[in-house]
């Protein structure tokens, strides 16, 4: 077979992501501190694969060190991961911190720093606290939203002397998707309403904490930076016709453009008011909150990329006696012949990369953007283990270069992206699908003690960022 070399170029970063409740486990946790998440595992534990959850998860907590050094052996230049909101304070209302966890986040920094690793810090990767959560409905509230800048401000003051890389959320819209408009997740209530009024504040959290870092001069004294990290599903419509292409416009305005619009523009899409008018959902706003939103866009963005989505008009009548959904509007389409990951489920398709990335030099101003999320999970992966107990995950190796192949041909055509952070570092601990599909480049060993061992992507990524070169095949770009 006809090989081709691509180069990457040396600032492109290579890094690795995670979050700190799919790593860190309970231990030092006092009780009032759970998450949402922990809330959710407590009370439907057996809706969580093996009923595995955030309890022990990967014990990062006490082996961040051994973790460092597997870190710095791969090359990682990078690192992203969260703080615990509801692990960093005692009290959120008066925003005292837990200085056992403070602490425990210092060395963790201090670690990765004095290894050569930048941290990349998200504020809230769904550890919602979930005293919030049920005192005042979590991010219903606009009061959470003012409690979440307390808590960044502490946070800052803490840390941003060190870490030059913040981030709000991680995908901001999942768990009221999951929780209100799907009812999939704990508390299991369907309410569209809700649904849009989580999306409002926390595209308005996210104003405001930009707000406050730059307000704080941290970008003038250390060079940091800001921004939020997004998960746009990169929507294909069904077929070429009218019908098709609207659906798949609608699909993309409430779950994509919700969320990139007033990050980055700082403006929703005009359209969207008059959906949320015409199926009353709209959200709860103030003139001086969506002034807010238009005065402090992101710095740049995180995506999160791993699958296409592709929809078209609805064939079937909508059942008009259950509260709107945007799914009134398209129905899922399933390409046939499309690849598949089929542990996961989710279609393979590595030209999103690209599409993405030409929308975000299009229609977002070619702004600073990167790849915060891209893997495979993939289901007992033990099996492929060789003689020496390495897990052989070629099938990995092709995933990461299929989709590097196409984000580094969307940057030689000029889109803004700066790296790409794979998901995971180590296997860890998912929402629900616990430990199911396995990411990491570094295996848990759940039947040995939680034992890291690399995999041979690891050995594979450690190559890619030492030599910067990607092969790919030569009849690749189709
Ligand atoms: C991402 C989330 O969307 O998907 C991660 O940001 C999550 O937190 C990852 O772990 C993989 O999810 P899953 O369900 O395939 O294990």
């Amino acid at each position: 077979m006809d090989f081709d070399i691509m180069k990457i170029p040396r600032n492109f970063i290579l890094g690795a992501a995670a979050s700190a409740w799919q790593t860190e486990g309970w231990a030092g946790k006092k009780t009032k501190q759970d998450s949402y998440l922990d809330l959710w595992y407590k009370n439907n534990k057996h809706v969580w694969h093996n009923g595995y959850g955030p309890a022990i998860a990967t014990d990062f907590y006490h082996r961040f060190k051994e973790d460092i050094v597997l870190m710095k052996e791969i090359g990682l230049t990078h690192y992203r991961t969260s703080i615990n909101w509801s692990r960093f304070l005692l009290d959120y209302e008066s925003v005292i911190v837990d200085e056992e966890y403070a602490d425990y986040t210092d060395q963790v920094i201090n670690e990765l720093l004095k290894n050569g690793i930048e941290p990349m810090i998200c504020l809230e990767h769904y550890e919602l606290p979930g005293e919030l959560f049920e005192t005042y409905g979590g991010w219903g509230s606009k009061h959470v939203v003012d409690l979440f800048v307390k808590y960044s401000e502490k946070v800052f003051e803490r840390y941003g002397d060190r870490v030059k890389n913040w981030f709000t959320f991680n995908e901001p819209i999942v768990v009221q998707t999951r929780v209100y408009l799907d009812a999939i997740r704990y508390p299991f209530e369907q309410n569209t309403k809700k649904w849009m009024q989580w999306n409002f504040n926390k595209a308005l959290a996210t104003a405001k904490v930009v707000q406050l870092f730059n307000q704080k001069g941290y970008k003038e004294r250390y060079g940091s930076k800001i921004g939020v990290i997004l998960n746009p599903e990169v929507t294909y419509a069904r077929s070429s016709a009218k019908h098709d292409i609207e659906a798949a416009r609608i699909y993309d305005l409430f779950f994509n453009r919700i969320f990139l619009d007033p990050s980055i523009k700082g403006e929703y899409p005009p359209e969207l008011f008059e959906l949320m008018e015409k199926h009353d959902i709209s959200f709860d706003s103030t003139e001086n909150e969506l002034q807010i939103i238009k005065e402090n866009t992101v710095d740049y963005v995180g995506l999160n990329l791993y699958f296409p989505y592709r929809v078209k008009a609805r064939t079937t009548a909508w059942n008009d006696s259950t509260p709107f959904h945007p799914a009134y509007y398209y129905e899922m389409f399933d390409l046939p012949g499309r690849k598949m990951n089929p542990y996961r489920g989710w279609e393979i398709y590595p030209r999103i990369m690209f599409d993405m990335a030409m929308r975000m030099k299009e229609d977002y101003g070619n702004i600073e953007w990167f790849i915060a999320e891209n893997g495979m999970g993939v289901e007992n992966e033990f099996r492929f283990k060789n003689d020496e107990g390495i897990i052989q995950d070629d099938y990995r190796i092709e995933f990461i270069s299929d989709h590097l192949k196409w984000l580094l041909k969307a940057v030689e055509r000029g889109s803004n992206c700066t790296g790409f952070m794979l998901w995971a570092f180590t296997d860890n601990v998912s929402p629900m699908n616990a430990y199911k599909n396995r990411y990491g480049l570094v295996e848990i060993n759940l039947e040995e003690n939680r034992n890291r061992k690399m995999k041979k992507s690891a050995y594979w990524y450690m190559n890619l960022i030492e030599n910067r070169e990607l092969q790919i095949h030569k009849d690749v770009f189709r």
